[in-house]
């Protein structure tokens, strides 16, 4: 079987390590990349040894297949649409998009053309996430009945050399890292039926602390400490705390699964890999259980390899299109709530992906 070829868009920090795994899957391989700056793409094609060029001529080229879209949240959208409406696959770094209708537009757009739309995160397709879902799956903690979701941080200002856009439109905790709690979630207990929510913005302004810009001030329009409730579909309840405000610290696990027959600690949905540790009913005792799965190293670029295996193959893809924009519009419904003082029913639907097979 032959390998889809791909491009990337968008040559900044995250590529390399997309470049550097490029070759790791029998599915695909990464031939070309582009980038607004075709100065800093073609830096990057001559450092991973694949063709650089302008936009445009990616989009042009009749070997390229699919796309993978790695802008800034503000061009996934309008990017994903030149990509498929020059033909190609597409797949995009998280979220999909800023607003719900530019989401809806792209999935929309791919339906059309009969191509597919697939997108990070894929840390729950790592060795870690998968463990759980096998556990949860072989009734390791009995029938779920809730969770809980904690990304608790004091903002980017600190470390990140320009910060701005995390407290502008599109930024805030829950776009930038709700993806990766709520992926994991509807990977391991299902779709959404309903969310709420309460948000706040603790600091009107913030003060840049990292260099270059030490000292200058940041005017945030967003909320920064986002609580969140959720209704999973198959009846499980969901709790989600994501912050910028918190400045003290936080003992918080980052996600737990709670069943009527044990409770399930899940490791960070931002990393591929463990520790998974389980206690069960009536012990007191949390074990640690190896995993089960591979992939537990960084091995981001596994979902855009599973879609091209999708593609060759006909199968689902796993890190889909539909599941990026329920994780979306629940992140949309989470602020939604807030303003209304109400429940945000949710409008999409999306299959739990399938689990990867054991090994
Ligand atoms: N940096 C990280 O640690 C990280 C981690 C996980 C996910 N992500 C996600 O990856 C994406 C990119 O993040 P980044 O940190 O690499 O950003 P970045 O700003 O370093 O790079 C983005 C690149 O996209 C290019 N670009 C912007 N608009 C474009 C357009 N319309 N057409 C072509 N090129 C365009 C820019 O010139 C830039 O080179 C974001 O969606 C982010 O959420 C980043």
């Amino acid at each position: 079987m032959g390998k889809i070829r791909a491009g990337i868009i968008g040559t900044g920090n995250i590529s390399g390590i997309y470049f550097k795994n490029g070759n790791r899957f029998d599915s695909m391989e990464i031939v070309a990349c582009a980038d607004l700056n075709v100065e800093r793409a073609r830096e990057k094609a001559a450092e991973y040894g694949v063709r650089g060029s302008s936009v445009e001529e990616l989009l042009a080229a009749s070997d390229i297949d699919m796309i993978i879209n790695l802008t800034i949240p503000q061009a996934h959208a309008s990017v994903c649409i030149q990509a498929l409406e020059a033909g190609k696959h597409v797949y995009v770094e998280k979220p999909l998009s800023v607003t719900k209708e530019e989401g809806r537009l792209v999935l929309e757009t791919a339906r059309k053309r009969g191509l597919l739309v697939g997108g990070a995160p894929d840390t729950f397709l790592g060795g870690g996430i998968q463990t759980c879902i096998k556990l949860i799956e072989d009734g390791w903690i009995g029938t779920p009945i809730g969770a809980t979701a904690f990304m608790m941080s004091g903002g980017h200002e600190s470390w990140h050399p320009d910060p701005e856009f995390y407290y502008k439109k599109g930024g805030g905790p829950m776009f930038d890292m709700g993806p990766y709690y709520l992926t994991a979630l509807v990977a391991m207990l299902g779709p959404i039926s309903r969310v709420t929510g309460s948000a706040r913005i603790s600091f009107p302004e913030r003060k840049i602390t990292s260099q270059p810009k030490y000292g200058q001030t940041i005017q945030v329009d967003v909320p920064t400490h986002v609580a969140g409730i959720l209704d999973f579909a198959a009846g499980p309840v969901g709790t989600i705390l994501t912050s910028f405000d918190v400045k003290g610290g936080s003992q918080l696990p980052r996600i737990e699964v709670y069943g009527s027959a044990g409770t399930l600690e899940v490791p960070d949905p931002n990393t591929f890999g463990g520790p998974v540790r389980i206690c069960r009913a009536g012990s007191r005792e949390w074990m640690e259980l190896p995993l089960t799965h591979g992939n537990a190293d960084n091995a981001r670029g596994i979902g855009a390899a599973d879609m091209a295996a999708a593609i060759l193959s006909g199968r689902p893809h796993r890190a889909s299109g539909e599941l990026t924009f329920h994780v979306l519009e629940a992140m949309h419904g989470f602020h939604e709530a807030s303003e209304r003082g109400t429940h945000y029913t949710m409008t999409s639907a999306c299959e739990r992906p399938e689990p990867l097979p054991l090994g």
